[in-house]
């Protein structure tokens, strides 16, 4: 079970927002994963703030395993194998870094976005 819920009060809105903010700027580096993105990313970086919001503020949106089913449902209109996984853990490991969060929480954010990008895999590309 994640325990990013319980480290919630310590983590506070405006990082959160910088992390989702920095996020984005990391996605516009890599072109094969921004060209999955609208043109506008701001709908996005609204939505995944919204929705980090909603896993952080209550641990029971996600199941056991971790991982929202519709969240992967909504991801199936991508094709997502590993290589965009990897670039999008990356972005995301890039933004963690520039945003001041205590080593605990870091490593919380670490493990559940790695389980998740992990879980977003829908598609096996055998070069
Ligand atoms: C593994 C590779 C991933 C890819 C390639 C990917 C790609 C995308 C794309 C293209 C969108 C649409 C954004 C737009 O409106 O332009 C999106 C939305 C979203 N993604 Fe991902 N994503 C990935 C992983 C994840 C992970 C790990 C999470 C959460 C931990 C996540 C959470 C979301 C959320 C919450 C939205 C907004 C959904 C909505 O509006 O209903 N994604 N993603």
């Amino acid at each position: 079970m994640n325990s990013l819920g319980i480290l919630y009060p310590r983590i506070g809105e405006s990082p959160l927002q910088e992390l989702t903010k920095n996020f984005y700027l990391e996605v516009s580096k890599i072109p094969e994963l921004r060209s999955l993105y609208l043109e506008d990313l701001k709908a996005a970086e609204r939505g995944i703030y919204l929705f980090l919001n909603q896993v952080l503020g209550s641990p029971q949106t996600y199941s056991e395993e971790g991982v929202d089913p519709r969240l992967r449902m909504r991801h199936m209109q991508w094709e997502i194998d590993i290589k965009m996984s990897v670039d999008w853990m990356n972005a995301m490991i890039q933004a963690l870094d520039k945003v001041p969060l205590e080593q605990e929480v870091r490593e919380e954010f670490l493990n559940y976005f790695t389980q998740v990008a992990d879980s977003m895999i829908n598609h096996d590309n055998v070069a």
